[in-house]
């Protein structure tokens, strides 16, 4: 592992799956009557948020106490930033309080990348601008392992449909849910679809599912599509339905308005017929693809409330595999693996 996560692309497919594997193996602590492990006590991690977030600092807050390490939550409203402190000055503060690792979430795209150059401690990318949001990646590929490569789930070696002769849907491995482990997302259709333009989830996640093995489509009006994807490790496509039909996975992406200085698109009304997925469209996916959302949501505009509540979602479970994936980086970077200098 890296000294510190700022990008999905700082991770060889052997560290994805050892994350992914440790947390396959930390979430029984959740179902534990005391969740939590002594592996971390002693260290401090400072989440330093200067963006909003529900879920991102929630999570991490609650992976870093369920390892039982000290907690400090430093949000930039309310703090000495509103005087002018830069973020140099205000993460060395927080290091000389004693922090091991700083959890970041910043309006700036490559802030964490500067902030590492600064601490001695490690530095975890907790969203940053436009650019990337790899947690978020991690806990997206844990959950379509955890949903696709159970009993039930689909084959993948056969493109998803069931085999020849097949009784139906099987798992591509054949065993238990723990039989996943040590396998990355090798032939796993995934359609990311929305504000690809300003999503660091998309970004994370279209070089993450990469390195995992699965093949990647991003969809979007052509407003909202970067201009460099052709160099991304993805196809690019403009037709929701069409890409659908043959997906295993389709994330569904919010339309990003608080970063967006101009109209990208007519309507809502017009965008949400274009690329919202509500129950006609999901009717269109193959019986055993699922339906993932990074959070927040808007309902209405690019999910239906239907299609966010129905047996096919896996949000809520989103969330849950949240805090255990990030346990796992957080054990891995500060007290469960053989320190690497790089
Ligand atoms: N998915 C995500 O990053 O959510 P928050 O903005 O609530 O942290």
């Amino acid at each position: 592992m890296n000294r510190h996560l700022i990008s999905a692309a700082d991770l060889s497919r052997e560290d994805a799956v050892l994350i992914l594997d440790t947390a396959a193996e930390l979430a029984s602590v959740a179902d534990r009557p005391i969740k939590k492990l002594p592996t971390l006590r002693g260290r401090t991690v400072v989440n330093l948020f200067y963006e909003d977030s529900t879920r991102t600092r929630t999570s991490f807050e609650a992976a870093a106490k369920r390892l039982s390490a000290d907690v400090i939550n430093f949000s930039a409203k309310g703090s000495s930033v509103a005087k002018g402190e830069s973020l140099k000055d205000t993460a060395l503060t927080l290091e000389a309080m004693g922090s091991d690792a700083i959890v970041v979430r910043h309006p700036a795209s490559g802030a964490p990348r500067r902030l590492a150059d600064w601490v001695s401690g490690r530095v975890i990318n907790a969203g940053d601008g436009t650019h990337e949001h790899p947690t978020q990646a991690l806990l997206d590929a844990f959950t379509m392992r955890q949903r696709l490569f159970s009993p039930g789930g689909a084959d993948f070696s056969h493109g998803g449909l069931p085999a020849p002769h097949s009784p139906g849907p099987r798992s591509p491995l054949g065993g238990p849910p723990g039989d996943q482990r040590g396998k990355g997302l090798d032939g796993v259709r995934v359609t990311i679809v929305g504000d690809i333009l300003h999503s660091r989830v998309a970004r994370s996640n279209v070089l993450l599912l990469d390195t995992l093995g699965a093949e990647v489509t991003v969809v979007a009006p052509p407003t909202l599509m970067p201009y460099a994807v052709g160099t991304w490790p993805c196809k690019a496509g403009y037709d929701l339905d069409a890409e659908l039909r043959k997906t295993d996975v389709v994330m569904m992406l919010r339309v990003q308005q608080e970063r967006m200085s101009a109209a990208f698109f007519p309507t809502v009304r017009e965008y949400r017929r274009r690329y919202g997925l509500d129950t006609g469209r999901m009717a269109l996916l193959p019986e055993h693809a699922i339906v993932m959302h990074p959070g927040p949501m808007n309902r209405g505009v690019e999910i239906a409330a239907e299609v966010a509540d129905s047996p096919r979602s896996t949000i809520v479970a989103q969330v849950t595999n949240g805090v255990t994936v990030r346990m796992a980086v957080l054990y891995l970077m500060l007290g469960g693996a053989a320190e690497d200098a790089s």
